[in-house]
């Protein structure tokens, strides 16, 4: 019998021609619609399955896994955060696991700086206006649309990673002043120096003690860690009262490790500038009656961090190689140590 295996999307083309290339030792059953893959047809679809090609909007969870059954091997993720993956029951059944880490880093620090100027400079706010024809109703005026320049800013990133780095590397160019970092080891220098910039940049870099340091000395922060337990509501109430007026804050990362209501609530209080958003809790249950929609300070767009037409195509090839390199007992891309 051929090796049965579930993919959870149509792929873009050089993916879709390997997996197809396989089609003599694999049963590919694959999600048709161009809408996110139905509960209930992944549980029905997983049965006998012995590999699993997800995206970050399918549950990877014990549930799944029991509908799959005992020879399933491997889970390749077309992402590169896992939480929506249940890591300890895949170790618990010695299932490998895939992601895409490397590929999206320059698509997601770009977008990074894109949400920093849009709040910084009031992008969207700027936009809204023009294209709801009020113009006319504010010509140009010394303080028309005035917001923080980038250039002499202290940048705080929560989590210190590839995309943060390479945030970084773009950001040194516009004359930032100093940068602080929190991972999950408060004080300590992270040892990975993706790009040699703790090495090499002409600015202090320095690890920040407590997340109540970096909220009270950045001008901007920068989300980029990963989604945990311990980093779930990190940014709350007491992160925002202890920020700058002028400080904005860029979430690229994972909804949840904001609390959208206290960022709400901080916004409609001023007690910060602004906040670009590449994701947000609830997502994508984003409605025009959603009250982060109400703020103009609040720039959102619907997790298009890594959506380049260029970095789509890297991930999905990769996250087939991942599947396969799972079924055949091989060396995936990247793969995660459980
Ligand atoms: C995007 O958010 C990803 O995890 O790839
Ligand atoms: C977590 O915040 C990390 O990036 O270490």
């Amino acid at each position: 019998a051929k090796t049965k295996v579930l993919v959870t999307r149509q792929l873009i083309d050089e993916a879709q021609r390997l997996l197809d290339a396989k089609e003599e030792e694999l049963e590919i059953v694959q999600w048709q619609s161009e809408k996110p893959c139905e509960r209930s047809w992944l549980l029905e679809n997983a049965k006998g399955a012995s590999g699993i090609l997800v995206m970050l909007s399918d549950k990877v969870d014990e549930e799944l896994l029991e509908a799959a059954g005992p020879q399933l091997k491997a889970i390749a993720s077309f992402s590169v955060g896992t939480d929506h993956v249940d890591r300890n029951a895949l170790k618990k059944r010695n299932i490998r696991l895939g992601y895409t880490p490397t590929c999206l880093t320059d698509a997601v620090a770009d977008l990074t700086i894109m949400l920093i100027l849009m709040a910084q400079r009031r992008g969207g706010e700027s936009m809204a206006k023009v294209t709801k024809g009020e113009w006319p109703q504010m010509p140009w005026h010394p303080l028309l649309m005035t917001g923080p320049q980038i250039r002499g800013c202290t940048v705080g990133f929560l989590g210190f990673g590839r995309i943060a780095q390479a945030s970084l590397q773009r950001l040194l160019p516009f004359g930032i002043k100093r940068v602080i970092y929190l991972t999950s080891k408060p004080g300590q220098p992270v040892k990975e120096d993706q790009l040699g910039l703790l090495k090499n940049a002409n600015i202090p870099i320095e690890p920040a003690s407590s997340a109540d340091q970096l909220a009270e000395e950045s001008d901007v922060v920068i989300v980029g860690c990963a989604l945990t337990p311990d980093t779930k509501h990190l940014v709350s109430t007491d992160f925002f009262a202890k920020m700058k007026k002028l400080a904005v804050i860029v979430n690229i990362a994972r909804g949840p490790i904001i609390d959208t209501n206290a960022l709400v609530k901080a916004l409609d209080e001023e007690q910060i500038f602004g906040a670009g958003l590449d994701v947000i809790e609830d997502e994508p249950n984003i409605t025009a009656d959603h009250p982060i929609l109400r703020q103009p300070r609040a720039v959102l767009v619907p997790h298009i961090g890594s959506a380049t037409i260029e970095t789509r195509e890297k991930m999905a090839t990769e996250s087939v190689k991942n599947l396969l390199a799972g079924l055949a007992n091989e060396k995936m891309v990247n793969e995660v140590q459980l």
